[in-house]
């Protein structure tokens, strides 16, 4: 198999595994009990909060471990009480639409900021949604799909100018690009551990000092009283140990992906295929596309048969049979959206793998 979907996870690490597995058997101490074996799991704990804050550029203490991406999303926007504004983009992922979409429902209001062609957000719509004061944004800084990358410092900027509370969902920028929390204006950060070669189940909301999301769960005073629960030792100490990689490994792991995405799209260029926002920033492992006439999921079937794996959209949404909210905004004509694929390239590709891809989708399509 050739595996080209590390936007919807990535394999893990070798030496993640490694630093996880004494977690998973040997040391098993809880991390909250006082005597050696929990001292030991606690200590595993807070070295991994170390490597996830210098990673996302922030002192330990402002790393909260969660389950995820997802949930640090919903945690974040727990900071919103009923009455507020919330500003949130037309190209969030799912976790920060739908707990938008209950604050609506909670008597917030909710205004969307639209994208213009290319995927970025779209200065008109801003200041009109500004117009009346947000309290709360929530802006996504790599798009999962296209990978378009915004300008958050610049938007969060003018947005804490009027003392609005910035959260931006950084799970696919984190280990892609660098991280500096500080320097992007906000004050929430979502980050995800097996976007970058580390377990699934794991995360971290990074969170300015004086920000109080209102716990999800309650029950135990872990992670600063804001998630209940017993820590999941290992997937953070996995989580740790790819925050560390993707931060020492990002220069090496830039240049090539750009090499591959230069390939891929030379060959996407051949077989006619729209390159979506390929005019703008976009995170160096993504390539989404269309191509006319085409059913992308029938298509991503048929390379799935001659073993790619690949997405046809953002993998939370694909077999709905709907075109992909995120192109929708981006104004892509329906039929086109429908043939979309993404490809996101990871560390074991080589030159080879989008050879080999090109050819199949050259077979498949009947353009030899
Ligand atoms: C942009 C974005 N946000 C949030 C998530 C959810 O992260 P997790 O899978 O860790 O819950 C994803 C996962 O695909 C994502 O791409």
């Amino acid at each position: 198999m050739i595996y080209l979907d590390h936007n919807a996870t990535t394999p893990l690490d070798e030496r993640v595994f490694e630093a996880m597995q004494p977690y998973l058997k040997s040391f098993y101490g809880n991390p909250s009990a006082l005597y050696r074996i929990g001292r030991l799991s606690r200590s595993a704990v807070e070295t991994a909060r170390e490597q996830v804050a210098a990673l996302a550029g922030v002192s330990p203490s402002q790393v909260l471990f969660t389950s995820g991406g997802t949930e640090s999303n919903n945690l974040a926007l727990n900071s919103i009480k009923s009455h507020m504004r919330l500003l949130i983009s037309s190209i969030e992922h799912p976790s920060v639409t739908e707990p938008a979409e209950r604050f609506r429902n909670r008597s917030c209001s909710v205004d969307i900021l639209a994208v213009d062609e290319n995927g970025l957000f779209d200065r008109e719509s801003f200041e009109r949604c500004c117009s009346d004061r947000p309290d709360f944004a929530s802006l996504i800084l790599a798009n999962n799909e296209t990978g378009v990358i915004q300008s958050i410092a610049e938007w969060a900027g003018l947005l804490r100018e009027q003392s609005v509370i910035v959260h931006t969902d950084a799970v696919q920028a984190a280990g892609k690009m660098p991280l500096a929390f500080n320097a992007l204006n906000v004050q929430l950060m979502s980050i995800s551990s097996h976007k970058i070669y580390g377990p699934k189940g794991c995360g971290a909301l990074i969170i300015e000092k004086g920000i109080e999301p209102e716990p999800l769960q309650l029950g135990g005073g872990q992670e600063q009283g804001y998630r209940a629960g017993t820590e999941n030792v290992a997937a953070i100490v996995g989580f740790g140990k790819a925050a560390e990689l993707a931060l020492s490994e990002m220069t090496q792991w830039r240049n090539q992906m750009l090499n591959l995405r230069q390939l891929l799209e030379q060959g996407l260029a051949e077989l006619n295929a729209t390159i979506f926002s390929q005019a703008v920033e976009r995170l160096p492992n993504t390539v989404q596309f269309g191509i006319d006439g085409v059913d992308g999921e029938m298509l991503l079937m048929q390379l799935d048969k001659k073993g790619f794996a690949v997405s046809s959209g953002s993998a939370c949404a694909s077999g709905g049979g709907m075109p992909s909210p995120v192109l929708t905004a981006i104004g892509i004509a329906q039929d086109l959206a429908k043939s979309a694929l993404r490809v996101s390239l990871g560390k074991a590709n080589t030159e080879a793998d989008i050879a080999e891809f090109i050819q199949s989708l050259k077979t498949i399509l009947n353009r030899t």
